[in-house]
Formats: C-alpha cells, structure tokens, sequence
C-alpha cells in the first residue's frame, strides 16, 4: 500500500498555513503564542483533510497540552487510516529571537507504521550511509568518525559533526574536538541537524546527540526517503516518563531503535521555513502575498524536492 500523492499537497498546505501563523510571531519573543498560533493553524487544516487521522507524535499528551496531542483524532474521517507525527513549530526560540532555522513539520505513515512515542528524550545518530554497522549509538564517538571516515574514504579531519550545543553534550564535543573532526554547532532544532547528512550542500556528515524523541521520529521519516541511516533510543528518565512509556505498549525502554523500526512503508514528510535556515528559506512577503518555501519527501514515489508556494490571501 502507497500513500496517495495528493496528500503531499494537501500537508504542504498544512505546514505552510501553520509557518505564517507563526510566522507574525518572529521575533516578538513569545514562544508560548508563536507555538499556539502554528498548532492552531494546524490542527484546523488537519481538520479538513479526507482522512481517518492519528497523531502519535505530537504537542505533549492530553492532559499537557489542549491540541494536537498524542492520541487526538483529526480529520474529516472520510478516507484512509494515517499516522500524523507533528511539530507544528520546530524551534520556537527561534521565531522568538528572530534567528534562522525555524520550520514547521509534519510526517505521514499509514496506520500502525509510526512509531507512538511519548514526550521524552532521544539519543540519535543520523548519516548518509545505506548500510548497517558504519555508525552506531553502541559505537564510541570514535568508532563512529573512523568507521564513517573509511566508508566515505575522508579523513577524519574533514568530516563534519553536526552536534546540538549543550553541555550534556560536552564529551562528545571534546570528543570530536580531540580527533580533529570539523564540528558544527547548533544551538537548537536537531530535525534540522539530523537532515542536513541528506545532501553534500550542507557539508555535514554525521549527525549525533541527544534531542527531543518527537524531532527524532520527523526526522527519521524524512531520512528514509533519502535512504539514510538513523539510529533512536529514547531516554526515560523519571517515572513519570517511564509510566507513559509502559501505557504506550513500550516494554524495553533501552531499546535502540534503527529507523524502519521508527518508521515502516509508505511515508511523507513536509517542513516549511518560518524563519530562513540552511534546509528552506523562511516566510517572505512579496506584492502583500506569504512566499514559502517546503521541503518534501515522499518515500514511494522517490520525491525529495523543496518547492516555492504563493499564499494568495
Ligand atoms: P522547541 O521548538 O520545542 O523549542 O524545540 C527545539 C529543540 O531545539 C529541538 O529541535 C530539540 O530536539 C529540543 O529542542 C532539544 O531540547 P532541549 O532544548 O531541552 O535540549
């Protein structure tokens, strides 16, 4: 079973009305309300696509958050059973801060084929290798920039690291610093780093560290277009975590997760710019019309491409 293509479409349009709601909220430092504004939009275009829809990947879990939380059905009801994952707005220090980067993002799979996760932490690893064994959460920092350096036939020194800048991450960091590889910092959204190994233009190699576990499963559903390799394993650190996780049917909470088991069959992924960043451009306004810019996949078809779209309102 594929999934239709007229849905990439439909969930361009999803992300692209959700980037300009959020769009009036960059750099007027309020994440609370730049959040608000892209889930609200979303959820109301969400709500009036033909579909039976789930989202498993979402804003939080029903008591936290009153939209677009894990377990919500949206959708007319009038079409086939989907799997939504949704960050409607991936980096919300960014519109706050007026800084690049800021993407709103939303995944597709058919029914039982994404991974239902709670609100946690991921440890990830991401880069543009099609075989098992070159990189691997088990691997040292080490083990990986060697195996990856032979595999892609680089020394070690020029490989780039796209690492998350924060001091849980200062090992890795000194880490990569003391085998000579070329680090790449950033100081927020990892769906970003963990896609910019899809393409020599962003001059990233590997991707690693921990992040959010939603950023983490949007991720790997675009990374399966590009035939990537992503590795996953959630963090379940206190109780509460670790109560949510059993509900969900998650028996093994070290488990290490390789990306089919994330994300299986047919899937689309769309992220939109907010804010301008190495992946898409941000909201533009020209002649009193929102240009955007989104990048798509769409695993069955092979479509991996970013396209301009004109908002006429
Ligand atoms: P928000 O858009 O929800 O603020 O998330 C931004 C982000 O940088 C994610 O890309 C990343 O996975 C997560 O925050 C990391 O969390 P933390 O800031 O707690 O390290």
């Amino acid at each position: 079973m594929t999934i239709d293509q007229k849905f990439i479409h439909q969930l361009v349009n999803v992300t692209t009305k959700a980037a300009i709601a959020s769009y009036q909220f960059v750099g007027k430092k309020d994440k609370i309300a730049a959040d608000k504004a892209a889930v609200d939009s979303m959820r109301n275009e969400l709500n009036q696509m033909n579909i039976k829809g789930e989202i498993v990947i979402g804003e939080g879990e029903l008591d936290k958050a009153p939209m677009l939380y894990i377990g919500e059905k949206v959708g007319t009801t009038y079409g086939p059973e989907i799997d939504i994952a949704v960050d409607p707005l991936e980096g919300t220090n960014f519109v706050a801060n007026n800084l690049p980067g800021a993407l709103s993002v939303i995944s597709i799979a058919e029914k039982n084929n994404l991974f239902n996760a709670p609100e946690t932490y991921m440890e990830k690893i991401s880069a543009k290798v099609n075989e098992k064994g070159v990189i691997d959460l088990d691997y040292t920092v080490k083990e990986n920039i060697f195996n990856l350096s032979e595999y892609l036939n680089k020394k070690p020194e020029n490989i780039t690291a796209c690492v998350m800048d924060r001091p849980r991450h200062n090992d890795i960091i000194n880490e990569l610093s003391r085998i000579g590889v070329k680090i790449k910092l950033i100081t927020d959204g990892d769906v970003m780093g963990a896609l910019f190994v899809t393409d020599k233009k962003y001059k990233v190699d590997i991707f690693l560290g921990i992040g959010g576990g939603p950023e983490g499963v949007l991720a790997a559903a675009a990374l399966d277009a590009y035939n990537c390799h992503f590795q996953g394993r959630f963090l379940f650190d206190t109780d509460d975590d670790k109560n949510r996780a059993n509900k969900m049917g998650i028996k093994d909470l070290t488990k290490k997760y390789e990306l089919n088991e994330i994300i299986r069959g047919d899937s689309i992924f769309c992220a939109t710019g907010i804010t301008s960043g190495d992946l898409v451009s941000g909201i533009k306004i020209k002649n009193k019309k929102f240009v955007s810019e989104t990048l798509i996949t769409h695993k069955s078809s092979g479509i991996k491409k970013i396209i301009k779209n004109i908002d006429n309102r």
